[in-house]
Formats: C-alpha cells, sequence, structure tokens
C-alpha cells in the first residue's frame, strides 16, 4: 500500500518592524519604479533587538503544535543559513519554546535558501519509514547585505513551519524530483561575515541554468509534462525573479506562454513575498502559502516546486492540492501576521542593522522590543537566552 505523504499544515511568523521601500528609495535616490516593477519589492522585514531565527521560528511553528498537538513529532529539522551557532542545532531552542518531548531528534540543515526543500524531503522519507510519525520542518531566516550595496533592496526576514505527515490536509507531495548541482560562487556568507556577499547577475543566470538542470532531470525520473501543473511556486530572493524563471522554463522547453495567465497565476505566489522581502530558505515555501491564500479552489491541482540555494542546489518537484484543504488554511492569521508590523524610518533601519553582539561573554540583556510571542532576551557567559514574552 502507498502511503500519500506531504504538508499537513503550514504557518509563517515574521518581524515586529517593516521598512517600506518607498522610504529606503527616499534615502538612496533610486527611482521607485526599480524596487516596484524592476525587482517587484514593495517592503521588507527588519527584526527588531529581541528577534532572530529562533523567535520567528518558535512563533511560526507554535500554531501548528497548539492545532495538532506534539505527541506525534518525532523529528524537528530547521533549516536556516541565519545560523547563531557553530554546533548547537538553533532547533533546541525552539523545541524548549514550544515545550516539545524530549523524546525528538532536532537538526540543523544548510545549503543556502535550498535547505528548507532538503528538510521537507528527508522528513517525507521518515514518515514513508513510519507513518504514525510527524516531522516539524522549519525554514527560517533573516536576509542581510551590507548598507548601500546592490543587495541592501532585496532583504527580509520570515520563517515557515511545516507539519509533514501521512494523509496530509493541505499536499501530497509527489515522488518524483529533478536534482541539479553544481559548484558555483554566486552568494555566500564566509563564517567571519554577518552579512552575505552575492554576484547578483551571475546569481541570477546560476539559478536559470539550475533550472534548466533540474527540469532535464525531472523529466527524466518520469514526472508530469509541463502543462499539467495549474501553478509555480519559486524561490524568490526577489518577486520578479520568479516571473525570470517561469519565462525561462517555458522558452527553454519548447512550450507557449501566455504572459497574462503567467502574470495572473504568478501574482498569487508573490503576494507574501513582495511585503515581507527575501527569507531565503522560507522563501519558497512563502510563495506556496500565498498561492494557497489568495488562489480559489485548487483541490486536487498539481503544483509545481522550484527550489534554488546558491552554491548551488536545486531541486523540482510537484504536489497536489488535498480535497478538503481550504478549511485548513490558515489566511486570516498569515495576514495579521503581515499588517501587524511596525513602520520604521530609514535612520530606525539603518541602526538595527549595524547591531552587532557583545562577544566579551558578560551578561548582556537585550531591550524589549518585540510584542511577538518569543523574545531574544540576551547573551550570559556566551550562552543566548529565551524566553516567552
Ligand atoms: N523602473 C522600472 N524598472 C527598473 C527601473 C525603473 N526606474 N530601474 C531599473 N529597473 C529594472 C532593471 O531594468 C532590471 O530589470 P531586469 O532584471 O528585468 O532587466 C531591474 O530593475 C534590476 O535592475 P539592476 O540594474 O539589475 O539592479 P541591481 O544592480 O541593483 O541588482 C539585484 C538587482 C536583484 C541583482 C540585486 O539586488 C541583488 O543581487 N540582490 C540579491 C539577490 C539574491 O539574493 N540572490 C541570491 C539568492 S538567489
Amino acid at each position: 500500500m502507498t502511503t500519500s505523504v506531504g504538508i499537513h499544515d503550514l504557518s509563517f511568523a515574521t518581524t515586529e518592524f517593516v521598512l517600506p521601500h518607498t522610504e529606503l528609495a527616499a534615502h538612496t535616490g533610486v527611482d521607485i519604479g526599480k524596487y516596484h516593477i524592476g525587482i517587484g519589492q514593495r517592503s521588507m522585514s527588519i527584526p527588531a533587538l529581541d528577534e532572530d531565527i529562533v523567535t520567528m521560528a518558535a512563533t511560526a511553528a507554535a500554531p501548528i503544535v497548539e492545532r495538532w498537538g506534539a505527541d506525534r513529532i518525532r523529528t524537528v529539522v530547521l533549516a536556516t543559513e541565519t545560523s547563531i551557532d557553530q554546533s548547537k542545532a538553533a532547533g533546541i531552542y525552539v523545541h524548549s519554546l514550544l515545550n516539545l518531548p524530549p523524546s525528538t531528534r532536532v537538526v540543523e540543515l544548510k545549503q543556502a535558501c535550498y535547505a528548507g526543500t532538503a528538510g521537507l524531503q528527508f522528513a517525507m522519507g521518515l514518515v514513508h519509514r513510519d507513518p504514525t510519525q510527524q516531522v516539524l520542518v522549519i525554514a527560517t531566516d533573516v536576509s542581510r547585505y551590507d548598507l548601500d550595496s546592490a543587495g541592501e533592496s532585496t532583504q527580509g526576514a520570515a520563517a515557515v513551519a511545516m507539519l509533514v505527515s501521512a494523509d496530509p490536509a493541505l499536499i501530497r507531495i509527489e515522488p518524483q524530483s529533478g536534482l541539479h548541482t553544481s559548484d558555483v560562487m554566486d552568494f555566500w556568507r564566509p563564517n567571519y561575515r554577518s552579512t552575505a556577499l552575492v554576484a547578483g547577475q551571475e546569481s541570477i543566470s546560476a539559478y536559470l541554468q539550475a533550472l534548466e538542470g533540474v527540469w532535464k532531470d525531472y523529466t527524466e525520473q518520469g514526472g508530469r509534462p509541463l502543462p499539467e501543473f495549474a501553478a509555480f511556486c519559486y524561490h524568490q530572493p526577489f518577486t520578479k525573479m520568479a516571473t525570470k524563471a517561469h519565462r525561462h522554463l517555458f522558452n527553454t522547453t519548447g512550450h507557449d506562454l501566455d504572459e497574462d495567465q503567467m502574470t495572473a497565476m504568478l501574482r498569487l505566489t508573490t503576494a507574501y513575498n513582495e511585503v515581507l522581502g527575501n527569507s531565503y530558505t522560507a522563501s519558497m515555501y512563502l510563495a506556496l502559502a500565498s498561492l494557497l491564500d489568495h488562489a480559489g479552489d485548487l483541490t486536487d491541482q498539481p503544483i509545481a516546486f522550484a527550489s534554488y540555494g546558491s552554491g548551488c542546489v536545486a531541486e523540482f518537484f510537484g504536489g497536489t492540492v488535498v480535497p478538503g484543504y481550504l478549511e485548513h488554511l490558515r489566511t486570516d492569521g498569515h495576514q495579521a501576521v503581515v499588517e501587524r508590523r511596525r513602520s520604521i524610518d530609514h535612520h530606525t533601519y539603518r541602526t538595527l542593522h549595524g547591531r552587532s553582539l557583545p562577544e566579551d561573554g558578560g551578561h548582556h540583556l537585550t531591550p524589549k522590543q518585540t510584542t511577538g510571542p518569543f523574545r531574544f532576551a540576551g547573551l550570559s557567559g556566551h550562552k543566548r537566552l529565551y524566553e516567552h514574552s
């Protein structure tokens, strides 16, 4: 008997603050059309001093644990490229904040923006092995580039939590996957840097080449024909990238593309990313959240996923929307998460951006800024302190 496995629930969280691109443009002198149309971004989430990948991850996952309980969760996989420790998995702090049972394995995954997909696929394997178990997969990141750099307008932050389960309530993930790995230096962050380095145009090219690679492999693995998919969720370092990717995929595979239809379909997947900004590992799953929350009834429709992580690793796979999924959506909650953010001015943004943590091992408490349920309370003896707000 084949067990259907996939995404049972999905919930996202973001930060306390938001910087509108109009505010950034007023200070960079860049024409707002470049941000709004050229890269397709309207605002970006900025963490408060007492927020980080752990607080966002716990906030995203808490409603899932509240709805389904934690009895069947035996694994927590946290994917991030904003790691807070070279050794300890950030998911252990999340496990603690959410009071998950001790009989759980917790691990952290890294491969740029791709690692959330690795987490999902590894979770699928665990659930296939024992369909009574569930896996909590969390993709959580803060995207940071240097001030006044080309990447600055494509920052952002968010966490997406997904419960992977047998007989999923939202999306059945299909077994065929197209894979692609190649050694390129399009985006990276050496251990001694808190901001990423990116070669923007090379990264766009590497993404598009990887997309060709995953599509070729997906086809060879017996995947669906391209026109069968009702919607496409792309990794979106900036939302215009979804358009570039979609056009490239159709053009290079010899498929006709109706531009109006493409724009209407992709718009459904970009609503959250264009106001939250880049969230690295979480970005493609925010595209899925946006699609489910904004499209009409997608029951039984096949959805394509194109995941890309610089460096680079990419994966293309399909999923089918499960009957009854509409009852499980969190559209109002997600809208509230987006709208509750407080707008900040350019000066405040630059001050927050310049934050760095003390390295002397002393007792340093973080000022209370977040109004979210969890906070990063500070550092003491080189140990991070977290608490419920
Ligand atoms: N109105 C409308 N569009 C405008 C415009 C205006 N006034 N001014 C410029 N544009 C368009 C450009 O034509 C271009 O569109 P195109 O890509 O379709 O040709 C787009 O805006 C961006 O302009 P560009 O000159 O390429 O911008 P940039 O040098 O500032 O770089 C990024 C933009 C996205 C490459 C850069 O912000 C970046 O590298 N971000 C990081 C991306 C990332 O994270 N990659 C790694 C993970 S995949």
